[in-house]
């Protein structure tokens, strides 16, 4: 039996679609990630499984209780770490844990020593006693997830638990996650760092305007895409139609068996290419059209590859076109240093 199911979840804010036809299922002790760019519907379907929110349509059973009917009962089973916390700054560590344990009623003898064990796991000692507004990204972070672990939850949620951390504090918390799940606790986290969840999966799926678009061990998704890419860049292409064109001719081409147009960039081409050496016969063909090649990079299938397969364009163009002004790119970077 799966731990998490969720079935047909449909969800609407207004006239946003945020969640269509979801449906999953999650094992019992592995580590699963939600991939997926901003807006993807990760937060939406994770306050769902936490009970904070209502699906429009469809059935939500965690730990094989339903989750419509039994929330409370649900909210035991399961640790919720949300995305944004706001965190009392005057309260410390240790008081805010403190209040956490009594809003699950526990007994003040068994709430201390649990609070004392996570200080000691998740390395908190230090700083626990002091006021929470003193606290960096990652203590908060640590704190958060303490808090999500106090009442001893057999499945822990995280919505995008590194956001915003430095390297240094993410590791720490990629470590720690790897130590809960191999201590017993089941783990779901979302990202839309294909790099957290390549790193951190046991399982996962790939969530796209609010629907699970592939869903598998990432080495699975990986292999069901074939063999290596090659992604050929020529001049831009003027439009749709003469992509199309091209990509017809490549597709002859002995040795390539799957062609994508990569709509984000000018129209480049996504190739799957067999393992043997195909590039010179590319640079032939295209040098019969009269298409100079400007780019060809061959590489093993990435997680990125397989969300491109599902809906024609890359994580990193999927952000950018929902982040407006924001810098994206200059964000990621920041992160992965
Ligand atoms: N409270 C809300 N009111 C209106 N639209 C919302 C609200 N919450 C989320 N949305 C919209 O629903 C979609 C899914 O959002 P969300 O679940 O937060 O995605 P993610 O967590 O993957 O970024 C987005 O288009 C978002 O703008
Ligand atoms: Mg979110």
């Amino acid at each position: 039996m799966a731990l998490i199911e969720l079935r047909n979840l449909h969800k609407s804010y207004g006239s946003v679609n945020a969640l269509r036809d979801l449906t999953l299922d999650v094992p019992e002790g592995c580590l699963y990630g939600l991939l997926g760019p901003n807006g993807a519907g990760k937060t939406t379907a994770i306050r769902i499984m936490a009970t904070l929110l209502s699906p429009d349509q469809g059935t939500v059973t965690i730990a094989g209780l339903d989750a419509l009917d039994q929330p409370r009962a649900v909210r035991q089973a399961l640790g919720y770490v949300a995305q944004e916390v706001a965190i009392d700054k005057i309260l410390t560590g240790r008081e805010l844990l403190q209040l956490q344990g009594d809003l699950y009623h526990l007994k003040k003898n068994v709430r201390d020593e649990r609070i004392a064990e996570l200080i000691d796991r998740l390395g908190m000692d230090d700083w626990i006693d002091r006021r929470c507004g003193t606290y960096s990204g990652g203590m908060r972070r640590r704190l958060d997830l303490a808090a999500g672990l106090l009442h001893r939850p057999k499945l822990l949620v995280l919505d995008e638990p590194t956001v915003g951390l430095d390297i240094e504090s993410r590791s720490a918390i990629w470590d720690l996650l790897r130590r809960l799940v191999h201590q017993g606790t089941s783990v779901l986290l979302s990202s839309h760092y294909l790099e957290e969840v390549e790193a951190l999966a046991d399982r996962m799926a790939i969530i796209d305007a609010g629907t699970v678009i592939a869903e598998g061990s990432p080495d699975e998704l990986k292999r069901r895409l074939g063999g290596d890419r090659v992604t050929l860049r020529v001049r831009e292409f003027s439009d749709q139609e003469e992509a199309q064109r091209v990509s017809e001719l490549i597709r002859q081409v002995s040795g390539v068996s799957q062609v994508v147009i990569n709509r984000s960039q000018g129209y480049s081409l996504n190739l799957v290419v067999e393992n043997e050496p195909v590039i010179a016969r590319l640079r032939d063909c295209l040098l019969d059209v009269g298409l100079p090649v400007f780019a060809l990079a061959q590489s093993r299938p990435s997680l990125d590859d397989v969300y491109l397969q599902a809906t024609g364009r890359t994580l990193m163009d999927a952000e950018l076109a929902v982040a407006g002004q924001r810098d994206v790119k200059q964000e990621r970077r920041k992160a992965m240093r």
